[in-house]
């Protein structure tokens, strides 16, 4: 699509025109760039399918992996020689590689190299960054999100922008900072233009987070809005009605709690609830001294 401006406005006029129409498409969520070119995408809809891509297709110039410390050297299966085409064509199959690799990973450093080399989420190649997580990895309580943002994906690290600012305020309010809780997300990187992850991304991600949650093996998990507390629980009640309930959640060894409690995101929208949120989050307060 090109804007359509008028040959005979003035080139403050065009400019104004040309701000005016990024503008939009920014405030609709269009703000991530996929190619160098633009692609008429309905034209492409009455163009005869493509070849399917063969599948030792070469490899994206992605940047090489940074190098990590000796000891933290994941066993990582081969490489994939594919540009992310299994997860969209096969998303089953691209699940359950996400589960045996995520199951290959025995400490957080081994999961996030791992992450770092999976390339069946299609999220990753819109993404700058992969978000794993934030705080301390010995923390008792595990704080889940849905997906990072642009904050977070400039950052690499989750809860970084409006809802990070409001979340480290609440937690602080039960005596909690980051280095005592550890910050994570159902989804590690930024769906474009902060739209929703879709359930093909979600399923594809989810092995990573249940493993993450395994090694990092925390007493409490706070699930931080619907999509986290359906994903991680399994119930289809939506936040309004799971939150302030606890959930029985298996680890390998023992079986924990995962509270339901409002995504920060939706309080700042929605400063009322708060009052509900602070209750949860004395749940989780109580819950961590033994009271709850
Ligand atoms: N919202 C989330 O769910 N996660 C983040 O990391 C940031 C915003």
């Amino acid at each position: 699509m090109t804007p359509h401006i008028s040959v005979m406005t003035s080139p403050a006029d065009a400019q104004h025109d040309l701000i005016a129409y990024l503008d939009f498409h920014a405030e609709s969520g269009v703000d991530a760039t996929l190619d160098e070119r633009p692609h008429d995408r309905f034209g492409e809809a009455d163009a005869p399918a493509p070849a399917p891509r063969r599948a030792a297709a070469p490899q994206p110039a992605r940047p090489a992996l940074p190098p990590r410390g000796e000891g933290h050297a994941p066993s990582r299966p081969a490489p994939r020689q594919t540009f992310g085409q299994s997860a969209a064509a096969k998303p089953d199959e691209a699940a359950s590689d996400a589960r045996a690799r995520a199951r290959a990973a025995g400490t957080l450093e081994e999961l996030e190299a791992i992450l770092r080399d999976f390339d069946a989420c299609p999220l990753r190649f819109t993404a700058k960054n992969l978000v794993f997580a934030d705080g301390g990895p010995d923390a008792r309580v595990m704080f889940v999100g849905e997906a990072p943002g642009a904050d977070e994906d400039r950052v690499g690290k989750p809860f970084m922008g409006r809802s990070g600012q409001l979340l480290d305020r609440m937690m602080k309010a039960i005596g909690l900072d980051r280095t005592e809780a550890y910050v994570a997300n159902i989804v590690p990187w930024r769906p474009p233009g902060n739209r929703n992850p879709t359930p093909q991304e979600v399923s594809v991600c989810r092995p990573f987070i249940e493993r993450q949650i395994e090694l990092v093996d925390p007493d409490l998990i706070v699930c931080l809005g619907s999509p986290s507390t359906q994903t991680l629980t399994g119930t289809k009640d939506g936040i309004l009605k799971a939150r302030g309930r606890f959930f029985p959640y298996r680890l390998p060894n023992r079986e924990v709690r995962a509270l339901a409690t409002l995504h920060p995101a939706y309080l700042l929208r929605q400063p009322l609830q708060k009052r509900l949120a602070w209750r949860d989050f004395r749940l989780v307060r109580a819950a961590l001294d033994g009271k709850a």
